[in-house]
């Protein structure tokens, strides 16, 4: 069986004293790829040299709504553009909105505007994204209707209601389903996901937060991804090769750049 984690952060410091052991410990359950995501530009840059060193790395470049204090037009852009170019970056992200830790209005609108100065340069690059989401999902609905038409991407780490899901799948984009979905407090996620056309279910770990069942409130890691799908399987009545091989083929189809030689 083939997985691909699709959301991770390897270059947390919480991984730096025994990465390669992690990432042998995923390849051996058949997790054979990753995609590390930055959130400023220094975590950007780290990713990058992350895909360099690990062969299955893949990484992904862009400023988180909650790091924005990071962004300068000019610099910020230029920079971001620079590390897209490299060799086994395959999407801008993680970028976004998140209302849960910005509760000032000003400060919101900045979080709009360079979201959608970031979906510029995602069409720019012919990149697909991937968005962050925290308790901002009007905004970000309409932000995706208006700014991000003509690009591909996927809200990951989904927390919004089944309508919200059915109108991003209208809009051709796909759910990240991590950890979350094993917790017992698990809410709407598991109606979302019985009801998900199946080419619109990416699977994450998201490590080092959020691991799933049966290793919750430790740290997380890529193998871990195996149980998300398990839980998946058990909640469409399916096999869970047949979950690792829509979930691989949803990935390769969005984020080209995993496809053939790693
Ligand atoms: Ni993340």
């Amino acid at each position: 069986m083939n997985f691909v984690d699709t959301h991770c952060h390897l270059n947390d410091e919480k991984f730096s004293a025994d990465l390669a052991e992690v990432w042998r410990r995923a390849n051996e359950l058949g997790v054979s790829r990753v995609i590390n995501f930055g959130d400023t530009l220094k975590s950007s840059a780290a990713v990058v040299a992350l895909a360099e060193k690990f062969s299955g790395m893949f990484a992904g470049v862009g400023i988180h709504p909650e790091e924005i204090s990071d962004f300068e037009e000019k610099n910020s852009v230029e920079k971001i553009i620079e590390l897209a170019a490299q060799k086994k970056v395959v999407a801008i992200g993680e970028i976004g909105l998140d209302y849960y830790w910005e509760k000032d209005s000003g400060a919101r609108l900045l979080q709009q505007k360079i979201f959608i100065r970031q979906l510029d340069i995602a069409r720019q690059l012919n990149l697909p994204v991937c968005i962050h989401e925290r308790e901002a999902h009007g905004d970000a609905l309409k932000i995706l209707k208006t700014e991000a038409r003509g690009l591909r991407g996927v809200l990951h780490c989904y927390s919004g209601s089944l309508e919200m899901a059915r109108e991003v799948w209208k809009l051709g984009w796909l759910i990240g389903v991590d950890g979350p979905l094993t917790f017992k407090n698990s809410a709407k996620l598991p109606e979302i996901v019985k009801a998900a056309p199946r080419e619109m279910l990416l699977i994450e770990t998201d490590a080092p937060y959020l691991a799933p069942v049966p290793n919750r409130g430790k740290r997380n890691e890529p193998a871990f991804v195996v149980d998300v799908a398990k839980k998946i399987a058990e909640l469409r009545g399916e096999e869970l090769e047949f979950v690792a091989q829509y979930t691989t083929e949803n990935a390769e189809h969005l984020y080209k750049g995993i496809s053939g030689k790693w």
